[in-house]
């Protein structure tokens, strides 16, 4: 018995039949098999008076399709229209990130993103686990990540973009974690609706929450650091002893035996080099690592990360910036710094996945700023985000074939509570989903009306979405 679950992008090709099947059931009415003459991507969904059949080229087709079927049935009233479609997505990877470090977000209501995600055919949720504002995983014989790199005492109230001198902050501690018992669950959860789950362990910056715990993971194990309570980018990034490879390689074993999906994210965004600059202890290794700019130290990070996860069977994924130094050719690229750098990337000869922040960052501003509650960037609205350009043009066949996919990022600076993620993930997620299903290209108006139509999935799901108007 499947879950009944319910999605949104309208397939590539639908065939209107006349009439209704009239069921009570129509999971029960459902019958699904695989069919190897359908190519591994591709699902066929017939439904007619006698019931409804469901044909895919793998089990992976067979969640979209199931996906859709469920979307048809979701708000039908048991009169589902006759219909035949066959459909395939343009990109293997539909992503969602979720930064659930600098807000933790409850299990159940990622289980809640899950489940829409199911409803608009995305496959691959992005967990961003550890940040300089809170570590999320639990890791077996590092107690203290949790005890104390997964809280912080308070955090500062709106926007960090106003002077330092007028911050103030709640008084109020923030935390929590994710036991491995709860991951293992919400694996399986994701994988019964057809999502992979990919973690993010961010490395060798955003890292202030476990140096809060364990200090000797720090360039200077001397000072202690508390967990960050601004957001903004951290001076205090991992040093260099045998301590924080022999950390690392732990932390990545075990987060990698908890997801099974192929692939794991190292981050390696933004990760300032002052501290490298001022220890002695850096400088040393690099003279030992025979290598000659401080730089290149988070290349090492990038290499000594996937030689760990390589032995894991695993490649690693991880953001544009490591692209600056040294990385194994296989690494997979997440291009969030500006479109121009897609096309970089592919030229170089990376798979790479479209995660341009000013296209697909959902934590952007979606309106006036005026009118919102407080964000970050220029406003990324709804129709922004439909029609965006998201591919770089004119790339010949063999260079289009290393884009994976689309992703959508959810930063949680400014989203204190689940009601947010949801009001900045939503509608804009749809239109996303829609643009990495690779549905016919439509015109605004006509999905703005389509949407208007698709709302109340989204309310039979409890999402709390932004109203269109
Ligand atoms: C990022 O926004 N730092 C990936």
């Amino acid at each position: 018995m499947s879950d009944p679950i319910a999605l949104v992008p309208l397939p590539q090709s639908v065939v209107w039949s006349e009439g209704v099947w009239t069921t009570n059931d129509p999971w029960e009415g459902l019958s699904v098999g695989l069919n190897d003459s359908l190519p591994p991507t591709e699902y066929a969904l017939s439904i007619s008076p006698a019931g409804a059949a469901l044909s895919a080229g793998s089990e992976a087709a067979l969640a979209d399709g199931r996906n859709t079927f469920a979307q048809i049935v979701t708000g039908a009233g048991g009169e589902i229209p006759c219909v035949t479609i066959s459909d395939r997505p343009k990109y293997a990877w539909r992503g969602l990130h979720l930064d659930v470090a600098r807000h933790f977000l409850p299990v159940e209501e990622i289980e809640t993103f899950i489940d829409a995600m199911a409803l608009h055919r995305l496959n691959v949720l992005h967990l961003h686990l550890t940040d300089d504002q809170g570590w999320r995983v639990e890791i077996k014989g590092y107690p203290r990540l949790t005890e104390v790199g997964s809280w912080r005492e308070q955090t500062l109230i709106g926007s960090m973009e106003t002077p330092e001198e007028t911050w103030t902050f709640d008084g109020t501690r923030h935390g929590g974690h994710y036991t491995q018992d709860e991951l293992t669950g919400l694996v399986d959860y994701a994988r019964r609706r057809g999502i992979m789950i990919v973690p993010e362990v961010d490395l060798p910056g955003h890292m202030q929450a476990a140096i809060a715990a364990y200090p000797e993971l720090g360039n200077f194990p001397e000072q202690q650091v508390g967990v960050r309570e601004v957001w903004g980018i951290s001076d205090h990034v991992l040093g260099v002893s045998d301590t924080v490879f022999d950390f690392l390689r732990d932390v990545l074993t075990q987060v990698a035996e908890i997801f099974p999906a192929p692939y794991l994210h190292i981050g390696g965004d933004e990760c300032r080099r002052v501290e490298w600059e001022r220890s002695s202890a850096a400088r040393a290794r690099l003279n030992e690592w025979g290598l000659t700019r401080i730089s290149e130290i988070q290349g090492h990070f990038t290499q000594f990360a996937s030689e760990v996860l390589r032995e894991q069977g695993k490649r690693v994924i991880a953001w544009d910036e490591v692209l600056e130094t040294h990385l194994p050719d296989d690494t997979i690229i997440m291009n969030w710094r500006d479109s121009a750098g897609v096309k970089t990337s592919v030229d170089r000869g990376f798979q790479t996945i479209i995660s341009t922040h000013d296209q697909t960052y959902l934590n952007y501003y979606q309106a006036d700023p005026k009118d919102e509650p407080v964000a970050l960037g220029r406003p990324n609205t709804l129709k922004d985000v439909y029609t965006a350009r998201l591919e770089p043009a004119k790339l010949p066949e063999e260079k289009r074939a290393l884009l994976l996919g689309i992703q959508a990022q959810l930063w949680s600076e400014y989203l204190p509570d689940p009601a947010s993620f949801q009001y900045m993930a939503f509608p804009r997620l749809c239109a996303l989903a829609e643009r990495a299903w690779g549905s016919p290209e439509q015109s605004w108006e006509e999905f703005e009306e389509r949407l208007r139509a698709h709302l109340p999935r989204l309310d039979a799901f409890g999402i709390r979405y932004r109203p269109l108007d």
